[in-house]
């Protein structure tokens, strides 16, 4: 029988989900209103390969494909398959950060390692320490959790290095971890090595553990970056990366993290395996393609990496030419944060939506990684054909020019 429905009122949602924004994916509403006007919107928000005409290399679809088909399709155990573990911890090993896969854990993406660890380290209230801009699952997950980010300064006058007497001003007895981002989202940073020692250091130094966000680490355009945990194998570093970027195959969710080897992070890796219980494991016939990416052919890489620095360089050469607009050369990954001189009393977000209202061209406002709205920083995702990204960026000048005249 039906019983009657005797209040209208609405459910409550829990108070902390208010602090947890993405504006990758929230602007995405935006752009769905503009499309619904008739005009075409081109989307320069997520940092997706694949719609850009990218495709994942065949070794890796073979093998998940193969994997489905021999009947891989129960749960794994909750770190992953160990073939898998032990291609990563191999890999690690190979590159200089010597690992073993029972520190290894397979994730549904590095989002997930991310979360996992935070989980692992955070209690409401602690702080972390991580670079503004950033990339903003940092900031939505200590939301969730209800801890603080600490926003450490990186300096665009500087290639957007990280201020290291920021971030030493920064550090206190609740500080819980420090992130790293190497080579940067949104900034396209990649870290000198005397940078990142100091920063192992310091870390050290309060014993904070880092957690270095490598899933670009393949991707500076100069060639791979060593992992953070080759500087100094003992120190408390945990590695997350994954086959969405280097891959080219963001939508299997195939990640995984190293737990350093140091027996500091002992407790750390038995929460984070307790917390990755209660999740099952990460996508099954993933897991399959993480050793063939490993072990097989990377030379995808190799073209990759020149498209990117190709499309850097002329995100670069177009905006820097535009009079109100400047731009820090990227030197990995595929986001350039140009800047646009703001008239006083306008955003960021003010620029970014009106870009979007007059041109269809969708990026995604600096606050939206951190910066203050009235910096007028922007991430321009440069994966569209050079040809394509040059249509962009004649319409984007002449918007700039539109919306400076007329603030
Ligand atoms: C710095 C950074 N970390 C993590 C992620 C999440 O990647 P994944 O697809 O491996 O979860 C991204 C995705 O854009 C990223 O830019």
């Amino acid at each position: 029988m039906q019983r009657t429905v005797s209040t209208t009122r609405a459910i409550g949602v829990a108070q902390r989900v208010s602090g947890f924004t993405y504006a990758i994916r929230n602007i995405v509403a935006e752009a769905k209103k503009v499309e619904a006007t008739g005009r075409t919107v081109r989307y320069l928000n997520i940092g997706d390969p694949i719609p850009f005409g990218f495709h994942t290399p065949p070794h890796l679809v073979d093998a998940v494909a193969g994997a489905m088909r021999d009947g891989q399709n129960g749960y794994t155990p909750s770190p992953g398959i160990l073939s898998a573990r032990d291609a990563v911890a191999r890999d690690f090993t190979e590159r200089g950060f010597p690992s073993t896969p029972d520190r290894v854990l397979l994730t549904s993406g590095t989002s997930e390692g991310i979360e996992l660890a935070l989980g692992a380290l955070v209690d409401a209230g602690d702080e972390v320490l991580v670079p503004v801009p950033t990339y903003p699952l940092y900031t939505a997950v200590l939301a969730k959790l209800g801890a603080k980010t600490v926003f450490y300064r990186t300096d665009p006058a500087r290639d957007w290095q990280p201020d290291l007497d920021h971030l030493r001003s920064l550090i206190t007895p609740r500080t819980r971890a420090l992130v790293l981002i190497d080579p940067n989202n949104p900034t396209g940073a990649v870290y000198p090595r005397e940078t990142k020692l100091a920063l192992l250091e310091l870390a050290e130094h309060h014993n904070i553990p880092i957690l270095s966000d490598e899933v670009y680490g393949d991707l500076a355009y100069d060639g791979p970056v060593e992992p953070l945990g080759r500087l100094a194998p003992d120190a408390a570093v945990i590695a997350f990366s994954s086959l969405s970027k280097a891959y080219l195959a963001p939508g299997w969710r195939g990640g995984w993290m190293v737990v350093g080897r140091t027996p500091r992070l002992d407790g750390v890796l038995a929460a984070i395996k307790k917390l990755a219980d209660g999740r099952l494991c990460s996508p099954g016939p993933m897991q399959f393609a993480i050793a063939a990416a490993l072990t097989g052919d990377r030379s995808h890489q190799t073209t990759f990496r020149t498209e990117l620095r190709t499309r850097a360089e002329l995100t670069v050469s177009r905006l820097s030419a535009v009079p109100g607009l400047s731009c820090v050369m990227p030197r990995g990954a595929f986001y350039a944060m140009p800047k646009v001189d703001l008239p006083a009393g306008k955003t960021d977000e003010d620029y970014i939506l009106g870009l979007l209202r007059a041109t269809g061209i969708l990026c995604v406002y600096g606050s939206g990684f951190g910066t203050d709205p009235a910096d007028g920083f922007f991430r321009v995702v440069f994966l569209a054909s050079p040809d394509q990204l040059a249509a962009i960026y004649d319409d984007m000048a002449a918007f700039t020019s539109d919306f400076l005249r007329t603030a």
